[in-house]
C-alpha cells in the first residue's frame, strides 16, 4: 500500500511501513516535512498489520536540520515538538535510517526514534552553535543521555559532525549498514526489532549517565575555562552549557523548558541573526548571476604551483588533501627543498596533534612533487602562480606558461593586489587567466577571492569558484581593483589607525578596542606577525614612518622579538617604550599635539571607513552584493560572525547614522577621504 504526503510517501509492506520523505535539496523540517511526519506516521500507527516503522529519507541527505528560514516568522503547525512527539510517545518502534548528513533538528528527530541505522558515509551531529543558537528540540537533553556530559560538551559547544563509526561507538547509533544499501539494511534491522520483540526504547528515560555527571559538578567549571579562549564573545556557547548541565541536574520535562527559554531568547537576538545570515551569505556567495550553473568546468586533475614560499607551500596543501597531484617549481633546488620540507613539517604538528594519521601523511606527500623545469607544468589542468608582488616578474612568468601550459587550462595569479588584467596582457589567451587569491597561511584560512579580469572567462570563474569549493575554502568574486575587496577594506582601516597615532593614540589603544569588538587581533599585532618590513626596503628607508624608524630600528615584527610591541619569549606582546617615543616624537616634529581619543571614537572611525570603503567597492561592482563584502571579512580577516560582517553591523545601526558620525569626524577622517555616496544618500 502507498499514500502519498505532502513532502514523501507511506509504504506498507507486510508489517513494515517506510516513510520516506522528499523535500529537496536537504530535506530541512519545514511545515510540509514535520505535517509529513505526523501524518505518516500516525498513519503506520494506526494500521493494524505494522509493526515497525522505518524512516528514511530520499535524496542527498536525512533530515538535515530545522528550516532555518522559518525562525523569526510565525510558528506554523505542526510544530517539530509534535512530530517527535508522535514517534518517540507511538506504540509501534520506529527505527530511523541515516545516510548523508542528520544535523540539528534532523538528529533531534533520529534521537526521538527508538533505533538508528545509518550507512558508513553518514554524519551526525548538532551545529546549532554555528548558527547562534542551541539544539532547541530536546538534543540538550537527549544527546547527554547516550553520550555524557562531557563528550556532549564537545560535541554540542563544537557544532561537530560525527562521522558515523564514532556515533556507533558512542551508542548514538545502534547499527551500520552497508553503503548504498540503507533501506535494505534498515528493513533487516526492522525485523530484528520485530522478531526479537525488542522495547520502545526512549533516550529520554535513560539516566546511568547524567548520574554519573552528577558526581563531578567540576566538570562544567573545567570546560568554561579551558575554552574561554575559543568562545569569546559568543553567546550560544555558553547556553548550549546550561542546558547540558539542566540535562545532568533536573528531570527531562524540566530540562527541555530550560532549553526552550535559552533558545527562544538566543533565535531572537542579534547574534544568531548574524550568524543565520552568515549562513545564507556564504551560500549566496557561490552564485555568480552571469556565469549559469552548468557552464563547462576545467576538470582538475594536476595542479601547478609556482613558488615554493609560505604561500605556494601552503596552497599546495589545500590540492593534496583532497587528492589532487600538485608539481610546484621553484628558481634554486635550495628554494625548492626549503618549500617541501615546510610542508612535510606542517603535516607533521598536525600529525603530532592527532588530528591526522601518518599514512594518510605520506599519501599526501606522495602527491607533491617538485621541479626546477616549468616544462613540467605542460599538463596541468590549473597552475597558480604564487611568487612575490612584483608585476614585472609576474608578468615574465605568465608569457612563458602561455608557451608552455596546454591550451584549456585555467591560469591563476594569487596576487593580493596586482592588477590581473595587466598580468592577463602578458599572455595570448587572457580569457585563460583568473585571480586566486588565499590568504595566509593557506592550508587553514577559509577565504578564497577569486579575481575577474576584464576578459576573463566565465570557464575559468566557474572553475576557480569549484575547485574552492572542493578544497573547503569559501570562494567569493571581486573585480579587479588595488587590494580587491579585502585589503582594500583592510587599508581604509589602517589608515584611520595610523591617523590616530598622530593625534595621541597608542596602537595597542587601538588593537585593544578592536580586540574588545571580537576582531581576533588588531592592526598593530597584525602588522607585527606578518612582518613590518614586507614590501620595505632597508636600501630605500629615510625614516618618513613610524613603520621606517621601526624596521631600521630592526624592529620588524614578532619575528625579531619586536615590532610595535616588545615580544617576551613566549610572543606574548608588551606595550613598548621604545615605540612610544618613536611615535611622540613624530608627533612633535610634525606638529601633532595629543588629545583625549575615547574607545568610541577608535571604533567608529576604524569601522565606519571601512563600511565606507565596503560602499564604494558595491557601488563600482566589484563586489557582487553586499553579503559578499562580509563573507569575505568574516573568513578572511575574522570578523566575528556574531556581527554578520561590516555591512550587516553597518545595517543593524543604519547607514544613515554612519554617514552623519562619518561627517562630524570631518576633517578627521584625513585629506584623502570622501564619503561614500551609498553612505551619503542612506535615509
Ligand atoms: N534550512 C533551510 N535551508 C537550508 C538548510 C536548512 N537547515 N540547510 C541547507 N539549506 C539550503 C542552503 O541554503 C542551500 O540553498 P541554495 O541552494 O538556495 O543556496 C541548499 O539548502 C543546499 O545547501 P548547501 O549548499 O549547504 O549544500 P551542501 O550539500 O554543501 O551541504 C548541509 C548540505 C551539510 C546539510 C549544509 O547545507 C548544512 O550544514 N546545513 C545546515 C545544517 C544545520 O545547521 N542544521 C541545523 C539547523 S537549526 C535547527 O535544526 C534548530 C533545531 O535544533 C530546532
Amino acid at each position: 500500500m502507498n499514500t502519498s504526503l505532502p513532502a514523501g510517501t507511506l509504504r506498507i509492506e507486510g508489517d513494515i511501513a517506510v516513510l520516506a520523505i522528499q523535500h529537496p535539496p536537504v530535506n530541512a523540517l519545514s511545515q510540509v516535512v514535520r505535517e509529513t511526519l505526523v501524518k505518516g506516521i500516525a498513519l503506520a500507527q494506526a494500521h493494524s498489520a505494522v509493526r515497525a516503522i522505518v524512516l528514511i529519507c530520499e535524496g542527498r541527505t536525512f533530515l538535515a536540520g530545522a528550516d532555518i528560514t522559518e525562525f523569526g516568522k510565525p510558528p506554523q503547525a505542526p510544530s517539530l515538538f509534535e512530530a517527535q512527539d508522535v514517534i518517540e510517545l507511538g506504540h509501534k518502534p520506529v527505527i530511523a535510517a541515516i545516510h548523508g548528513t542528520s544535523l540539528g533538528g534532523g538528529f533531534e528527530v533520529a534521537l526521538c526514534c527508538h533505533y538508528r541505522v545509518a550507512v558508513p558515509s553518514a554524519k551526525c551531529g548538532l551545529p546549532e552553535v554555528h548558527l547562534g543558537l542551541l539544539p532547541g528540540a530536546g538534543g540538550t537533553q537527549r544527546l547527554p543521555r547516550i553520550v555524557g556530559a562531557a563528550k556532549a560538551l564537545d560535541m554540542i559547544t563544537g557544532g561537530l559532525h560525527v562521522k558515523a563509526a564514532d556515533c556507533l561507538a558512542m551508542g548514538l547509533l545502534d547499527e551500520l549498514v552497508p553503503e548504498g544499501q540503507l533501506l535494505a539494511g534498515a528493513l533487516a534491522f526492522a525485523r530484528k526489532v520485530i522478531d526479537e520483540d525488542r522495547p520502545l526504547r526512549k533516550v529520554r528515560d535513560l539516566d546511568e549517565k547524567m548520574r554519573a555527571a552528577r558526581a563531578h559538578p567540576e566538570l562544567f567549571a573545567d570546560f568554561r575555562k579551558a575554552n574561554a579562549r575559543k568562545f569569546r564573545g559568543f553567546l550560544a556557547p555558553e547556553y548550549n552549557i546550561r542546558c547540558i548541565e539542566a540535562a545532568v541536574n533536573l528531570p527531562f520535562e524540566q530540562g527541555m523548558q530550560t532549553e526552550r527559554k535559552l533558545f527562544l531568547e538566543l533565535v531572537a537576538g542579534p547574534q544568531s541573526i548574524a550568524q543565520r545570515y552568515a549562513f545564507f551569505a556564504e551560500r549566496q556567495a557561490s552564485k555568480i548571476p552571469d556565469v549559469p550553473a552548468d557552464t563547462p568546468l576545467v576538470k582538475v586533475a594536476k595542479v601547478g604551483i609556482i613558488g615554493a614560499g609560505t604561500m605556494g607551500g601552503g596552497i599546495a596543501m589545500n590540492f593534496a588533501n583532497v587528492g589532487i597531484p600538485v608539481v610546484m617549481v621553484e628558481t634554486s633546488q635550495e628554494a625548492l627543498d626549503r618549500g617541501l620540507a615546510t610542508v612535510r613539517s606542517n603535516y607533521g604538528n598536525t600529525v603530532k596533534r592527532g588530528r591526522l594519521s601518518a599514512d594518510a601523511m605520506e599519501k599526501r606527500l606522495d602527491l607533491l612533487t617538485g621541479s626546477l623545469d616549468m616544462q613540467i607544468l605542460a599538463d596541468c589542468d590549473l597552475v597558480i602562480e604564487a611568487v612575490f608582488e612584483d608585476m614585472a616578474v609576474k608578468k615574465a612568468i605568465f608569457a612563458k606558461l602561455d608557451a608552455i601550459v596546454k591550451p584549456g587550462a585555467v591560469l591563476a595569479t594569487n596576487t593580493s593586489a596586482l592588477d590581473v588584467n595587466e598580468i592577463a596582457s602578458a599572455v595570448s589567451r587572457p580569457e585563460a587567466v583568473v585571480g586566486m587569491h588565499f590568504f595566509s597561511p593557506a592550508n587553514v584560512m577559509k577565504l578564497l577571492e577569486v579575481v575577474r579580469g576584464a576578459k576573463t572567462s566565465h570557464t575559468a570563474i566557474a572553475t576557480a569558484m569549484d575547485i574552492g569549493k572542493k578544497i573547503g575554502k569559501v570562494a567569493v568574486l571581486s573585480g579587479v581593483c588595488p587590494g580587491f575587496i579585502g585589503n582594500r577594506i583592510l587599508r581604509a582601516r589602517s589608515l584611520q589607525a595610523q591617523a590616530m597615532l598622530m593625534e595621541g593614540c597608542m596602537p595597542w589603544d587601538i588593537d585593544r578596542v578592536l580586540y574588545d569588538f571580537g576582531m581576533p587581533m588588531g592592526p598593530f599585532a597584525m602588522s607585527d606577525l606578518a612582518g613590518l618590513d614586507l614590501g620595505w626596503s632597508a636600501a630605500t628607508s629615510q625614516s618618513a614612518t613610524i613603520r621606517d624608524v621601526l624596521c631600521e630600528k630592526g624592529r620588524r615584527g614578532q619575528k625579531t622579538g619586536a615590532g610595535y610591541y616588545d615580544y617576551d619569549a613566549a610572543r606574548q606582546a608588551q606595550p613598548s617604550e621604545v615605540t612610544r617615543g618613536i611615535i611622540t616624537d613624530f608627533m612633535q616634529r610634525s606638529g601633532h599635539s595629543r588629545r583625549e581619543i575615547s574607545d568610541t571614537e577608535i571604533l567608529e572611525r576604524c569601522l565606519f571607513a571601512m563600511v565606507n570603503e565596503a560602499c564604494d567597492i558595491l557601488a563600482e561592482g566589484i563586489a557582487l552584493r553586499a553579503s559578499d563584502i562580509d563573507v569575505v571579512w568574516v573568513n578572511g580577516y575574522g570578523w566575528p560572525v556574531y556581527r554578520g560582517g561590516p555591512m550587516h553591523y553597518a545595517d543593524t545601526l543604519g547607514r544613515a547614522t554612519i554617514a552623519a558620525k562619518l561627517k562630524a569626524y570631518g576633517p578627521l577622517m584625513g585629506a584623502h577621504f570622501k564619503i561614500s555616496p551609498t553612505l551619503e544618500n542612506a535615509q
